[in-house]
C-alpha cells in the first residue's frame, strides 16, 4: 500500500495502553481513525486522543451487522486487544484468540487491505528465548489463544503483519527497536509507543508484508535483527523515518 492511500484505519484495543499511542500517532496522519471499545463511556476520551469515530462492540460477542458496517470502508485494521492477565484463571474464550479471529473474519469479508496484530514473544512453535518461555508458562492459555489467531491471520486472504513484542513498558518512543524472524530468540523490553509506531507503519512498509516479527528495544540485537525501513501513512514530514537494524 502507498503511504498516501490509507483513508480509514480501524483500531481495536484503542482504549488500551498500545491503542492510545496508535490514536495519537494516527490522528493527523490519516483522514479517519475509527476506535473500538466495549464501553460507550469511553467515547469522549477516545475522541480526545484522536479517534474520529468510536465503535462500541465486544469482539467476544459482536453485533455482526454493526461490526461489518464499521469495517465496510476500512483500509487497515490494527489490533492491540488483549485479555487481562487475571483472565488466565478462567477458561476463556479470549479476545486474544476467538475475539481476534472474529475481527479478522469480519475484516476479510469487508475487503480490508491490511491487518496488523500485536501478539507476544513466545507465541508459536519456534525456538524461544528464556523470556518467551517464561511468558508461555505464566500465561499459557493467552499465548495459545494468540497462536490460534496468528495462524488464522497467516491463512487469511489479507496482507498482514504480526508483531511479537517482548515485555511492554510505558516508556517513551525510542525508534530503536530490533525486529527479527520468529526463532531468533530475541528477549527484552519495548515501549508500547515503539510497538504502536511499527504497527502503524506495517501496512505501508514493503518488508513488513505477510511477515511475523519478534520485537524488542532493550537490549539491542545487532547480529540477529533485520534491517527494515519503516514508513508511516500520511505526510512524510510529520515524523522522522525509522530504520530498525
Ligand atoms: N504486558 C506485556 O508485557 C505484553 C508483552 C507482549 C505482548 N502483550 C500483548 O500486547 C497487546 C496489547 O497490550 P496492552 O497492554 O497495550 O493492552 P491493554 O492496555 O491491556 O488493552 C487491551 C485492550 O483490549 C480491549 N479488549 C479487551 N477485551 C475486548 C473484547 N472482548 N472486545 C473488544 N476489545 C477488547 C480493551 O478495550 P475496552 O476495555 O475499551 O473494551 C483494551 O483497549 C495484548 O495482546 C497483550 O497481551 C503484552
Amino acid at each position: 500500500m502507498d503511504t498516501d492511500t490509507i483513508e480509514t484505519v480501524f483500531v481495536a484495543g484503542a482504549s488500551g495502553d498500545t491503542g492510545r499511542h496508535l490514536l495519537r500517532l494516527l490522528d493527523r496522519r490519516v483522514p479517519t481513525v475509527r476506535a473500538l471499545t466495549r464501553s460507550a463511556e469511553r467515547t469522549s476520551e477516545l475522541r480526545s486522543l484522536g479517534a474520529d469515530e468510536v465503535v462500541v462492540d465486544d469482539l467476544l460477542d459482536p453485533d455482526e451487522d454493526d461490526l461489518a458496517g464499521a469495517l465496510a470502508d476500512t483500509d487497515v485494521v490494527l489490533s492491540a486487544v488483549g485479555s487481562d492477565a487475571t483472565d488466565v484463571l478462567g477458561s476463556g474464550p479470549y479476545v486474544d484468540g476467538e475475539g481476534t479471529v472474529a475481527l479478522l473474519e469480519a475484516a476479510v469479508d469487508a475487503g480490508v487491505a491490511a491487518f496488523v496484530m500485536e501478539s507476544a514473544i513466545g507465541v508459536g512453535d519456534e525456538p524461544a528465548s528464556r523470556l518467551a518461555t517464561a511468558f508461555d508458562v505464566a500465561i499459557r492459555p493467552l499465548q495459545a489463544a494468540k497462536a490460534t489467531a496468528e495462524a488464522a491471520i497467516r491463512d487469511a486472504n489479507v496482507r498482514h503483519t504480526v508483531l511479537r513484542p517482548g515485555v511492554l513498558t510505558n516508556g517513551p518512543r525510542t525508534d530503536t527497536t530490533s525486529v527479527a524472524e520468529p526463532g531468533a530468540k530475541l528477549w527484552g523490553a519495548v515501549s508500547r509507543a515503539d510497538v504502536a509506531r511499527l504497527m502503524a507503519a506495517a501496512p505501508v512498509t514493503d518488508a513488513a508484508a505477510d511477515r511475523t516479527f519478534e520485537v524488542v528495544s532493550e537490549p539491542a540485537f545487532p547480529g540477529r535483527s533485520l534491517s527494515v525501513d519503516w514508513r508511516l501513512p500520511g505526510r512524510d514530514d510529520a515524523d522522522v523515518p525509522v530504520r530498525t537494524e
